[in-house]
């Protein structure tokens, strides 16, 4: 991180410091406090069911509705008046915490993989949230037909980083539909001929007609810090890592 991003930084946490909660939406907490409490960003879905356990057993107790789908909340308090919880998409877990917006995160591999951001540190793997990044393409296809024969392969993914290097690799450029869910659509609606996308059950893929041929990566999800956070509040960014640490050996 810059100079520049780190003076950016410090100004945003001034900043913080000064928002009264009531203004800035953040759960009510002493006046007395002076530290800005650690954010923890979360995302929604599969990953939140299967994180839940762990922070019981890191003994992190978010409010009780951050874990309700339901709830339109973003940010909450959690048993201990230094961390709060933000709920947000999986991609923009990487993206708050290499940013500063929050200090630690769980977010999956492929989310690692796509941006490959130098301000993240994943020191764990979680063992939750396993899937895998695969190749699909429609059941209809003609199976003798061998895709690698192409130079050019039009494919609806929202991972085009990770597309583009897995089919350069093998010769092929990736002609990429870049789609935000609902990628299974595209083959059948005539966008693209293959689609790249997370495959657990396989329950999506079977109900839209398609079939996995290649798996690109095993996925599963990690705890992300912010390598400036870890510099400027480590005992407390490793305090943290620490109880997750534990809570997987537990
Ligand atoms: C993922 C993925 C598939 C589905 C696969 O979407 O994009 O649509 O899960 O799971 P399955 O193999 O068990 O059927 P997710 O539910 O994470 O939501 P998203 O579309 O917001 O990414």
């Amino acid at each position: 991180m810059t100079a520049d991003r780190n003076s950016d930084l410090a100004l945003r946490e001034a900043d913080e410091t000064a928002a009264s909660p009531a203004m800035s939406g953040a759960p009510s907490r002493p006046h007395h406090a002076s530290v800005q409490p650690l954010v923890l960003a979360l995302p929604k879905g599969r990953i939140l069911k299967g994180a839940a356990p762990l922070l019981a057993r890191a003994g992190i107790v978010p409010d009780a509705d951050c874990l309700e789908e339901s709830s339109r909340r973003l940010r909450f308090g959690t048993n201990d008046p230094m961390l709060d919880v933000v709920r947000v998409r999986s991609f923009d877990v990487a993206t708050f915490v290499a940013q500063g917006g929050a200090q630690l995160g769980i977010c999956g591999a492929d989310v690692l993989m796509e941006f490959d951001y130098p301000e993240l540190y994943a020191p764990l793997d979680l063992g939750i949230g396993g899937c895998r990044v695969s190749v699909a393409r429609p059941v209809a296809d003609d199976p003798e037909e061998d895709w690698l024969r192409y130079s050019e392969l039009r494919i609806a993914t929202k991972y085009p980083s990770i597309t583009r290097r897995h089919f350069a690799a093998r010769g092929i450029n990736a002609d990429i539909v870049h789609l935000h869910g609902a990628m299974e659509l595209a083959p059948m609606l005539g966008l693209s001929r293959l689609i790249v996308d997370l495959v657990d059950t396989g329950s999506t893929l079977r109900a839209n007609g398609l079939r996995e041929v290649e798996t690109i990566a095993h996925i599963t999800s990690r705890l992300v810090v912010n390598r400036t956070a870890l510099k400027t509040r480590p005992e407390a960014v490793t305090g943290f890592i620490a109880r997750f640490r534990a809570a997987l050996a537990g």
